[in-house]
């Protein structure tokens, strides 16, 4: 089928991309561009779960009320009402798949909590939901002929007609390192976020941004871009590639925050204490790091029994064990770490983009459920209501192209100071990664966003034409940190996951 005129193209290989795939019909030509292998994606490392009202004490008007409060005003209303309202039957959509849920001893789901929930509302299985949820999508791929899913493909470009429509991707193979052009009726961008463009992230290796940074080659707009979330609890441990997370679970069960004086930081900080906004907490462990000598504060779950503990945790207790911290008997060292894409391609909420016929799921899209903060575990709900709607609006042929709401963004010239050229750093992914970390993480400000915006800038123009996947990767990753760092520069206000100490 290589090269034929697909039905449905879709670049990724997560929840969103293999919720569409399995939500259209049979008889559709269905292709999946996996840039690795079809197990590496980021909705594998979900380790909470998926947010939904299952509850009789649970409403929906909590959960959008609490969407809305994380989002910092910046939710669209509309959009958070729709996927809050279907998140019940994602939930029983995933069933169909025999994802083996947790359950209570009269058979109904056990409901965890996180960060920024009001209530209990977490579907989840064990500590490794995302992983469940992925096998068992996986399996059904299986029995699905019409879908055939392409490993170690990575799409490099947007086709469009001289109309502007999309009509393809440009996709290089791996393995024998060809171009080629591969054409469809509908194209989906669903390769994840950019996680990648910062040294501690526990998105994995895949996360480089590649399909923000098409859709903004390609003329998409994009929207809400500065705000990245960072998690407040990834596993503090030198030199990891990708850091382990301590999900937000565990302080849904009790964990409790602790600096290195042993002071309970968090009841200062926020009525919620350790289970305040992601945002709030991320921000809280920053600071209480900034004044002490130490890279971490402690988190502490040893008070809840072994079994307990074993029964919730099964993989962080592992994980943590293999690393020599028994998360039963000691604290555990934790530092806040990149985490979420909360802004995106634009989208509305089946995924259309302002290009006609291609269309954007999962982190890489801002349908507005996210605003300036994501509510934990409202990421995989985003993930299967977007994506089965787009299913429906793909086979209704409702391709119509988005209006712009704001101008697309551009790379415009900027002037470069003779002195600051001469001490440029040379462009390597280490170097920047120490931008990304200096200027424009938890805490940025006027000086650090306009130093980065000059040395972004600077490496974009300079880098030589891409040969290798790593080479076309950094480029991707470069085009994103830009878009993070004007976005930044513009927002005059702090709020949600963005902080600007020169802001009041
Ligand atoms: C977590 O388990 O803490 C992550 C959940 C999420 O980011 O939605």
């Amino acid at each position: 089928m290589m090269n034929a005129e697909w039905d449905v193209l879709i670049m990724g290989n997560g929840l969103a991309a293999l919720t569409l795939a399995l939500s259209l019909p049979t008889h559709y030509r269905i292709a999946i561009l996996c840039k690795n292998r079809l197990q590496h994606n980021a909705s594998s490392y979900a380790q909470g779960g998926i947010a939904a009202v299952l509850d009789q004490e649970d409403s929906l008007e909590n959960h959008i009320h609490d969407t809305l409060i994380a989002g910092a005003g910046l939710c669209d209303e509309a959009v958070v009402r729709q996927i809050v309202q279907q998140g019940q039957e994602a939930i029983y959509w995933l069933l169909q798949f025999a994802i083996p849920f947790d359950q209570n001893t009269d058979g109904s789901l056990h409901l965890t909590r996180e960060g920024g929930h009001s209530m209990r509302r977490i579907a989840h299985v064990a500590d490794h939901t995302g992983a469940a949820i992925m096998q068992g999508l996986q399996q059904a791929l299986c029995h699905r002929p019409n879908i055939a899913v392409f490993e170690r493909h990575m799409a490099l470009d947007i086709l469009k007609t001289p109309a502007g429509d999309s009509i393809g991707l440009r996709v290089l193979a791996q393995e024998t390192h060809n171009i080629t052009d591969w054409y469809a009726q509908h194209t989906v961008l669903a390769g994840g976020g950019l996680g990648q463009i910062y040294p501690h992230t526990t998105t994995p290796m895949e996360c480089t941004g590649d399909s923000i940074a098409m859709a903004l080659r390609a003329g998409c707009e994009i929207k809400n871009i500065e705000f990245i979330q960072f998690h407040p609890t990834g596993l503090a441990l030198p030199h990891q590639q990708q850091t382990f997370l301590i999900s937000e679970a565990v302080r849904g069960e009790g964990g409790i925050l602790r600096n290195q004086q042993q002071q309970r930081f968090m009841l200062a900080q926020h009525p919620l204490a350790e289970l305040a906004p992601r945002d709030i907490v991320a921000r809280a462990i920053a600071s209480e790091i900034n004044k002490q000598n130490q890279l971490f504060v402690w988190l502490d779950i040893s008070h809840r029994s072994k079994e307990f503990i074993r029964h919730h945790f099964p993989n962080i207790e592992a994980h943590c064990l293999a690393k020599g911290i028994d998360i039963t008997q000691q604290a555990i060292p934790v530092c806040p770490v990149q985490h979420y894409t909360c802004g995106g391609v634009a989208t509305d909420i089946d995924g259309r983009t302002n290009i006609a016929y291609l269309w954007c799921l999962g982190e890489a899209a801002c349908t507005g459920l996210h605003g300036a903060n994501r509510l934990a575990s409202n990421s995989l709900l985003e993930c299967v209501v977007t994506a089965r709607r787009a299913a429906q609006a793909i086979m209704q042929n409702h391709t119509m192209a988005l209006p712009l709401s704001s101008p697309v963004w551009v790379d415009e010239h900027i002037a470069m100071d003779r002195n600051a050229l001469q001490t440029m750093p040379l462009f390597h992914r280490a170097n920047l990664h120490q931008v990304a970390e200096k200027y424009l993480g938890i805490q940025r400000s006027h000086q650090g966003l306009a130093t980065a915006d000059m040395i972004l800038h600077h490496w974009r123009v300079h880098l030589p034409a891409p040969q290798t996947v790593e080479d076309y990767e950094n480029y991707n990753l470069l085009l994103c940190a830009q878009a993070v760092c004007k976005a930044a520069m513009q927002q005059k206000h702090n709020i949600g996951t963005h902080y600007n100490i020169d802001l009041t």
